[in-house]
């Protein structure tokens, strides 16, 4: 398998995912609550392998490195809508808007990173690599699941950081 194909795997079931979330503005607290933690369970690990494996590298090579530093921002701006979704309990005219919003924004994520950011790709790297990236990419995953949530922050931004920034970032130990 190559990375765009399993990249693209995780966005269809992420799609899903939010339409179902969009629908449940009527359902209970509950079921509200279960699916926006199966969005952070997918959207996190998937987001976090796609920038060490995927982006990161793609980062150094002229000519992709501005529509990556653009796909790190958008997964900033998803993340930061999750996490006030997650503290909200109530279900009102914010929620559904906030709901909403993070649906449109994945979308055109996804839609932007399987256009430009694919295509980008695949002028610079060898089937070979993009076959590897896939790998990484699957054994990353259930790792950064394990992580907390400060930690996948953490090494987001590190991950936006030129690699000599990125160090001291990444060493950071949060449980000290
Ligand atoms: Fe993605
Ligand atoms: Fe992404």
């Amino acid at each position: 398998m190559l990375i765009y194909e399993a990249l693209k795997k995780d966005h269809d079931k992420l799609k899903v995912l939010l339409n179902d979330l969009v629908g449940a503005a009527d359902a209970s607290e509950e079921t509200r609550n279960d699916l926006i933690q199966q969005i952070r369970d997918e959207l996190i690990p998937h987001a976090r392998a796609e920038e060490a494996v995927f982006y990161n590298p793609l980062k150094e090579i002229d000519g992709t490195q501005s529509i990556v530093m653009h796909g790190y921002a958008e997964h900033m701006e998803a993340e930061t809508i999750l996490r006030t979704l997650q503290a909200m309990n109530a279900v009102n005219v914010e929620w559904t808007a906030l709901a909403k919003k993070l649906k449109d924004g994945i979308e055109h994520h996804i839609a932007e990173e399987e256009n430009e950011i694919f295509a980008a790709a695949q002028q610079v790297l060898a089937v070979e690599e993009a076959e590897l990236m896939a790998e990484a990419f699957e054994q990353l995953k259930p790792e950064i699941r394990k992580g907390s949530f400060m930690q996948n922050t953490l090494d987001l931004i590190a991950n936006l950081m030129p690699e000599r920034l990125a160090a001291p970032i990444r060493s950071f130990n949060l449980k000290v």
